[in-house]
């Protein structure tokens, strides 16, 4: 956890209510790029969960008071950095109203929270503490109001929550019937075209839907509204939840922090989240953008009707609605390809970050600067808490909880408390011990010991399960958590004895029976990744293999072949070892099922990446070396690639698909398939397929992995130039050429690569997506960033420093690449460490960065 002693700390046991009510609020925007003038009404009545007399205070931060009056009569609230404070005995005993001016400068604004400007138009991002720099205002979550709002300016498209009032020329009016916090307040002004549609519920009312984007991308919002219909169908047949508004906005901007917000009726969304056609976009993009889509629509229940007391409440609404958006995609998609694709992310993000010095609790009990902790672990790990509560109570018993959360907390501001009692309600269980999973910090470690017993009426078999919960900062000891095991147990010769089991283990060691089996079974253990945990079993690679072959649970199907190409590049990297033959025939025969789904067989073939194996072989007590498991994993894909030999070629033509484009799951498993085909080819080729493949490619899934392949086998350059000289006034298509040149450079030459890039006239660090293509690819090449020469990481804290300024928010998440430091030898430990002191010396350093900074030092 966070540094305690901070005196900026804010913790969850000091939370009070707010001691006014805010039924109304109403505002007046008058737009203008440096200076915007504000008029706020707010009507105020004393909370009688606060009873007594209070001084009012308003959050309110960068902002210039021209007048502020209490019913009527001017007042002067004494000021300072952080808001303003009216004294109780200058305020009425009862209801009151206060209103005040404030001007601002959304051009100025480069940290894009607040009111901004993104290339010509105006837009917010409140979420989470932004709307303070609006207006003086409680900006906190459990002060839920009505807003009417008056937007004043001389641009087409005036638009906010809730639903039209009225327009005339430079002015609109909206109104929100929903009460909300201030979070969720959107504003968005620009010249803009809207791609409309329009949606009928189930119970039959019309919703206006539109699409605004800037003039010329008229052409990339299709995909984007189908996923929309489609996740407002889904979560009407799913949890049966209708929208609630007359009209549902979704606007498209170039300079945002993070994906997409989900704002009362009208969302706004990166960019990148939403924009989308065969020419400029990948299967992937396609995938993330339905996913991005769903997830800000569901939030409209989860997050908007039921919203979050407090800010440490924030998985509340981002677990739930990850856990939908997650269960969405799966059946949009297919839910074995989902699923293993969760858990790469999971384990890649989360697992990293409950491991290192950044690690904290689904729901955290205190914080410097909350938007630190929109983190993989507050919205992954929040959703496999769910998934793991769903398992256990049964699928009828999660609906029917739902619904009772649903029904009992719509309108309100609630708590993880208020969630679980929920269940407890609904299935009479003690969560208590459940609850752990929010409170406790740190991935369980799960140890198996197996005892088979042979009798006359069938043997026995006992599984014994062993959890430790390794110590995390601010949390040494913890008890056992409830960790519930799906198991299925196979015969040797390949048929499942023992269909999928959930165990549930509550104890630290634990044993679990299965019998009358007539022989010896072969175990999957965790099945579907039922818990988010590491599963630390010595096997056999031949058992490994043989799940690989026959395991009838699809994930721990891929899971044998994950941990088999794992085992064997420790091997290698830590013995010099050969590829084991079991792993290389494993994959062949996987490669060439065609009774296989084309996407499973595609990430099956995908070796583990540089950063997982220098986390898997630290966590076996190794120091990982980035420059031999770079070499290792090069030599395990030659391997592979020669295994599978004269029949990639094959399986390169069979996979491609002809005619229109679609990004559905079917033929995007299809060039899935093919791309990985075509990486293996390329090491035996010298390129010549990949060239090829370039040169006819039809959609930009095609262009964009032919050119990503030839850059990782030191080629393309001809293509680099050609993809430059075809897409250089596309901001979003150019991210992705500066990513990939960063991500894939040799190891050497990543720094001249990342000067030359950033020297370029079109990059541009004020615009996040801009700036993270660059330094994210570069601190995503392992062996390129941890370099031994210590250049990668001097690089990352000049540009961190350089961006904290102007982007703080930006430049506190990029500096978690430096949160595996204690994994690493002691010459990187100390030139890392020296890196985040310098940057923690910077003069005026932003919160956000410091904290982040302070944490990674404090271990
Ligand atoms: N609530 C948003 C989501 O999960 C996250 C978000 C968007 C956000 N923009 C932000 C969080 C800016 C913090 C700051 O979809
Ligand atoms: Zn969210």
């Amino acid at each position: 956890m966070p540094d305690t002693t901070d005196p900026r700390t804010i913790r969850l046991a000091d939370y009070q209510p707010f001691a006014f009510l805010l039924p109304q609020v109403a505002l007046t925007f008058r737009l203008a790029p440096q200076a915007t003038r504000v008029l706020a009404r707010l009507d105020f009545t004393p909370n009688p969960a606060r009873p007594g007399r209070h001084d009012l205070r308003l959050h309110g931060e960068a902002l210039r008071l021209i007048s502020a009056a209490v019913d009527g009569r001017a007042v002067v609230p004494a000021l300072d950095d952080t808001g303003l404070t009216i004294a109780a005995a200058d305020l009425p005993e009862g209801a009151f109203t206060l209103e005040t001016e404030v001007e601002i400068a959304p051009e100025a604004n480069t940290a894009l929270e607040g009111l901004y400007m993104s290339r010509g138009m105006y837009c917010t991002q409140c979420e989470a503490e932004g709307f303070r720099k609006i207006t003086y205002y409680p900006d906190r979550p459990d002060v839920m109001a009505r807003f009417r709002v008056r937007i004043e300016g001389d641009l087409p498209v005036l638009l906010s929550n809730g639903n039209p009032l009225g327009q005339g020329p430079c002015w609109a009016e909206w109104d929100d019937p929903w009460p909300k916090p201030a979070y969720l307040f959107a504003l968005v002004a620009g010249d803009l075209v809207a791609h409309p549609d329009r949606f009928i519920t189930a119970s039959g009312r019309e919703v206006a839907l539109n699409i605004w984007v800037r003039p010329g991308d008229e052409d990339r919002c299709a995909w984007g509204m189908e996923a929309l219909k489609k996740s407002m169908t889904w979560d009407e047949e799913v949890y049966g939840r209708e929208y609630d508004l007359d009209i549902f906005n979704i606007v498209a901007v170039d300079d945002f922090n993070m994906g997409a917000m989900e704002n009362k009726g009208l969302n706004i969304f990166n960019s990148k989240a939403v924009l989308a056609n065969a020419a400029t976009a990948t299967d992937d993009d396609f995938a993330r953008i339905e996913a991005i889509i769903a997830h800000e629509y569901f939030h409209n229940w989860t997050g908007n009707r039921i919203t979050c007391r407090d800010w440490f409440q924030l998985c509340l609404k981002e677990g739930l609605t990850v856990y939908r958006d997650q269960q969405f995609s799966g059946d949009m998609r297919s839910h074995a390809v989902k699923r293993i694709e969760d858990v790469l992310m999971l384990r890649a993000r989360q697992f990293r970050e409950d491991q290192g010095p950044l690690a904290h609790a689904v729901r955290p009990d205190s914080f410097v600067e909350i938007n630190n902790f929109y983190t993989a672990t507050v919205y992954e790990k929040g959703a496999e808490v769910i998934g793991m509560l769903r398992r256990m109570v049964g699928d009828d018993a999660y609906a029917q909880a739902l619904d009772l959360y649903f029904a009992r907390h719509d309108g309100q501001a609630a708590t993880i408390e208020d969630w679980l009692t929920v269940f407890e309600d609904t299935t009479a269980r003690d969560l208590s011990q459940f609850k752990r999973w929010y409170t406790e910090a740190g991935t369980p470690r799960l140890k198996v010991y197996e005892a088979w017993s042979p009798g006359p009426q069938g043997g026995t078999y006992t599984l014994t399960l062993a959890q430790e919960n390794p110590p995390t900062p601010g949390q040494p000891e913890k008890g056992a958590k409830v960790i519930p095991v799906a198991v299925g147990l196979l015969n040797p010769n390949g048929d499942e004895v023992v269909p999928t089991t959930v165990l549930e283990l509550t104890k630290p060691v634990q044993s679990f029976a299965f019998e009358g089996l007539a022989a010896r079974p072969i175990p999957s253990i965790l099945r579907g990744f039922s818990a988010p945990v590491v599963l630390e079993r010595e096997v056999p690679a031949a058992e490994r293999a043989f799940l690989l072959a026959h395991d009838t649970d699809p994930f721990n199907r891929w899971e044998a072949g994950r941990a088999l190409a794992k085992d064997v590049l420790a091997r290698m990297i830590t013995q010099g070892a050969a590829p084991l033959p079991d792993f290389l025939d494993g994959m062949a025969r996987l490669a060439f099922d065609e009774g296989l789904d084309p996407a499973f067989r595609a990430l099956a073939l995908r070796l583990p990446g540089e950063d997982d194996m220098a986390a898997t072989l630290a966590q076996s007590g190794h120091v990982p070396d980035p420059a031999r498991i770079r070499s290792a994993r090069q030599a395990l894909s030659l391997a592979l690639a020669q295994a599978l030999g004269p029949r990639l070629a094959g399986l390169e033509a069979a996979m491609r698909v002809e005619g229109p484009f679609s990004a559905e799951a079917g033929p995007a498993g299809r060039r899935a398939l093919r791309l990985a085909a075509l990486a293996l080819l390329t090491r035996l080729d010298g390129g010549a397929a990949a060239r090829a493949a370039y040169a006819a490619a039809g959609n930009m899934t095609e262009s964009f992995g032919a050119l990503a392949i030839l850059l990782e086998a030191g080629q393309g350059t001809a293509q680099l130039a050609d993809f430059e000289a075809r897409w250089k006034g596309d901001r979003l298509v150019m991210d992705k050429w500066f990513a990939v040149q960063a991500a894939m450079a040799a190891p050497e030459s990543l720094p001249a690569v990342v000067a030359r890039l950033t020297a370029r006239p079109d990059f541009d660090m004020k615009n996040p997506n801009r700036f993270r293509a660059v330094l994210g690819g570069f601190t995503g090449n392992h062996a390129g960033f941890h370099h031994e020469s210590g250049a990668g990481y001097a690089l990352l804290a000049d540009w961190l420093i350089r961006l904290d300024p102007v982007n703080p928010q930006t430049a506190a998440r990029m500096s978690t690449a430096f949160e595996t430091w204690p994994r690493y030898d002691a010459d990187r430990q100390a030139m890392i460490r020296a890196a985040l002191q310098r940057i923690l010396a910077a003069p005026g350093l932003s919160r956000d960065l410091s904290e982040m900074v302070g944490r990674m030092l404090a271990i």
